[in-house]
């Protein structure tokens, strides 16, 4: 792409000195085609070649309210004057747990991390030292961080899984032990009967279900209705941890997060993203009983848990968002980009269904709304993929991936909706 041309001569540099030329695979998008990003403001980011793009990617999330977002930036500024790291807890941060648990409605007592791969990491940690239990249940096309444990049947073709009814869980990556194929088990998303019948089966020797509440890495497939407080009862049931990964709903969804939107109880919840509004800090939480198991026994810690930099991030984030409807206003403006959208794609006479929230949404093409990763895999993913680069080349940047949502931000304002979709119907009548 000859817009690109500065990445990439950027992209062969890095790639000497990093593996792909990047520092997560993710962010590989292919030879010559991968931008190199310079600064962003607001719902704005520029790359290397000073293009400006409408960002729809938002790190994948993180930023809820902008970029270089004045109001946390300036808090941060200020605190990590004071010095970053201590080893210490600060006031700050039992601050920030206190606004935590009160605006997650699960959330009795939180521990911080850097991540959302920590925070999955220690939640199941936790939840397997208070079961007993080693064995975890995860569903297809469900991401949960980096580490060994849920980096199952993830991003595989989804013919690699077997059988509806018998699953096989699919490693995601060589290097992972084949030993903890016997910890895991992968179901299909939003399917009660086998949910019910594999925990017949196996129930007592599960520790945790963890779940997102839609596959939001995997085109933002929703729950179906009663899907989440079936796992919850069955988890009741069975004496299992129910961890509900909120790393991309958390603070994005509504303040108090999916399990708020649902009306869950979740035994643990994990967040990250959204909590700091792009720095880095992430945290998982839940009921009191369970989450006392740390320090008795059961290890939990990290050099950067409480970095000042994520801690005033969060804090300031937090603030915000209690005291202003920003989740409100990006959930207007998310809705009406979606109505936009499928407005443009019905002129044009191509099927499309919308999935996911207005703050965090993605379309499948040609198929039925999907309902788990199985059905999803049959969409014109080449068809999304030459919609994204057409949009990326007219300064609207989502994901090129169709795994990947768009997603918004306070900074997003009516008219910068507007001018996507004006940009969106040239886009659709030039492919
Ligand atoms: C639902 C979910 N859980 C966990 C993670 C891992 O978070 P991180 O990339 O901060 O390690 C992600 C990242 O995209 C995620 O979407």
């Amino acid at each position: 792409m000859k817009f690109f041309k500065r990445s990439v001569d950027v992209q062969q540099k890095a790639k000497e000195l990093m593996p792909l030329g990047v520092n997560s695979n993710f962010r590989y998008w292919g030879e010559g085609i991968t931008p190199y990003v310079e600064r962003g403001k607001g719902c704005y980011l520029w790359d290397v070649d000073g293009n400006r793009y409408i960002d729809y990617r938002m790190a994948f999330g993180p930023i809820i309210l902008g970029h270089a977002d004045e109001r946390v930036d300036q808090l941060v500024h200020a605190e990590i004057d004071k010095g970053v790291l201590f080893a210490m807890t600060n006031e700050m941060e039992i601050s920030v747990a206190e606004m935590m648990i009160a605006m997650c409605p699960a959330v009795e007592m939180v521990r911080f991390a850097c991540s959302g791969t920590e925070a999955t990491m220690h939640a199941i940690r936790v939840a397997r030292a208070y079961t007993g239990r080693d064995v975890i249940l995860k569903f297809e096309g469900a991401y949960h961080g980096f580490h060994d444990y849920t980096l199952w049947s993830t991003y595989a073709p989804a013919e690699s899984y077997g059988n509806i009814n018998s699953p096989i869980p699919v490693a995601a990556s060589s290097g992972i032990p084949s030993a903890i194929r016997d910890l895991v088990i992968t179901l299909p998303f939003n399917n009660f009967e086998v949910l019910e019948k594999t925990l017949r089966s196996h129930g007592h020797q599960i520790a945790a279900i963890i779940a997102e509440p839609c596959l939001c890495n995997c085109g933002a497939i929703e729950p179906q209705p009663g899907f989440l407080k079936f796992i919850q009862d069955k988890c009741e049931e069975y004496g299992i941890i129910f961890i509900l990964d909120e790393v991309k709903t958390g603070f994005r969804v509504a303040n108090g997060g999916a399990h708020e939107l649902y009306n869950l109880q979740p035994d643990l919840v994990t967040y990250a993203k959204s909590l700091g509004n792009g720095y880095p800090i992430a945290a998982f939480g839940g009921r009191k009983e369970v989450m006392s198991v740390i320090g008795h026994g059961v290890a939990q810690g990290g050099t950067f848990n409480n970095n000042r930099p994520g801690v005033a991030a969060a804090y300031a984030t937090l603030q915000i968002l209690q005291n202003e409807p920003v989740l409100k206003t990006v959930a207007e403006r998310g809705a009406r980009l979606m109505r936009g959208l499928q407005s443009i794609f019905d002129e044009a006479g191509i099927p499309v269904c919308m999935n996911g929230y207005p703050s965090m949404f993605s379309f499948a093409i040609g198929i039925e709304k999907p309902t788990d990763q199985r059905s999803w895999s049959r969409s014109d993913k080449d068809f999304y993929l030459r919609l994204m680069d057409e949009s990326i080349q007219r300064g609207v940047m989502p994901d090129h991936d169709p795994r990947e949502p768009w997603f918004l931000c306070q900074a997003h304002t009516d008219e910068i909706i507007d001018e996507t979709l004006n940009i969106w119907r040239d886009v659709v009548k030039e492919k």
